[in-house]
């Protein structure tokens, strides 16, 4: 199967998985059920899904056991990106080539509906899969303990905190110190990073993998959630709205922090590329070559969307 179509029917079973994962009236209001499919039906690349699953198989687990954890990371995700836009963060009208939430719903319902997927991403990990044995139940409560910490303020959380606090100016209107090239390597490892790791990681997790498995997989996908979010800064500088589906240009128009802002548009190519050799590297060396994971960091890195 070419990559393609394996993402394709990856991604119908992940948007299948999530539509049942949402919540609907009468328990969730009309309104804010609305919302929450609204942000979340609206597409995505799903690679934190995808990355999953993978990772699972890799390992040679049953990717069924890993598609709750899978859906979780992507409300989780979603969540962020609905904060993400607002005009108190980074003010965006367009994502996932619609309206912003906020637009369409206004801010307080924006900010409630990425609290909601954020909330019921824990319950769907704490209610599926059911019916476990004790193995699998403790695979359950680790894979929470990844994800919570990987979406939470030593992770996303703390990496929005940096990049916000890194635009802001002080109460006499002075602007903040720039950011060093290490502190931009771990703004994007937290704010980017910690979930596609902590994808990655759940995915091996509830696939059985050994700690060899676990610690090539961890590195892998940690040079992966990088080399992602330094794409993702090239193509604000030189995607096009109609492929990206948000609207480029804003980094620099807003003074952030990026790799091409750090090291221009050529260095930061080549430093995506060996981040991508370099995951490589950890998963031939834990014989992980054959795996889709390959395949999955090469798409991350020469994507345009
Ligand atoms: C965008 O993530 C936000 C970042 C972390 C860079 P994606 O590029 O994965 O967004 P979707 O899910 O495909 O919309
Ligand atoms: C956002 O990074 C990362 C998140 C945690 C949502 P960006 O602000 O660069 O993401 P985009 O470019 O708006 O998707
Ligand atoms: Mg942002
Ligand atoms: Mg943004
Ligand atoms: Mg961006």
């Amino acid at each position: 199967m070419s990559l393609d179509e394996y993402l394709r029917e990856r991604r119908a079973e992940i948007d299948k998985a999530l539509q049942a994962a949402l919540p609907v009236p009468p328990d969730c209001p009309a309104h804010l059920a609305d919302a929450m499919a609204y942000s979340v039906t609206a597409g995505g690349k799903r690679l934190r899904p995808v990355l999953c699953l993978a990772s699972c198989e890799a390992v040679g687990g049953d990717r069924a056991a890993a598609l709750p954890a899978a859906c979780a990371i992507e409300l989780i995700h979603t969540y962020s990106l609905i904060h993400d836009d607002l005009p108190a963060m980074d003010n965006d009208t367009m994502r996932r080539g619609r309206p912003t939430l906020h637009v369409i719903a206004g801010d307080g319902m924006a900010i409630l509906a990425g609290d909601g997927l954020l909330t019921e991403a824990f319950a769907l990990l704490t209610r599926e899969p059911r019916g476990l044995g004790q193995t699998m139940i403790d695979r359950k409560l680790r894979v929470m303990g990844i994800v919570a910490t990987a979406a939470g303020p030593s992770g996303m959380v703390g990496g929005q905190a940096i990049d916000l606090a890194s635009v802001a100016l002080g109460a006499d209107g002075t602007a903040p110190a720039p950011l060093s090239a290490d502190g931009v390597r771990t703004m994007h490892a937290k704010k980017t990073g910690a979930l596609i790791r902590a994808s990655a990681l759940a995915g091996a997790v509830m696939g059985g993998a050994s700690d060899a498995q676990m610690d090539a997989i961890d590195r892998a996908a940690a040079e992966l959630g990088l080399a992602f979010q330094i794409v993702d800064d090239i193509l604000d500088v030189e995607g096009a709205s109609a492929d990206l589906g948000k609207t480029p240009g804003k980094d620099a128009a807003a003074g952030k922090p990026t790799y091409p802002g750090l090291y221009g548009l050529e260095a930061s190519r080549t430093m995506a590329a060996e981040c991508l050799a370099r995951a490589e590297r950890s998963l031939a060396a834990a014989s992980l070559a054959d795996s889709r994971l390959i395949e999955i960091g090469r798409w991350v890195v020469g994507r345009d969307r």
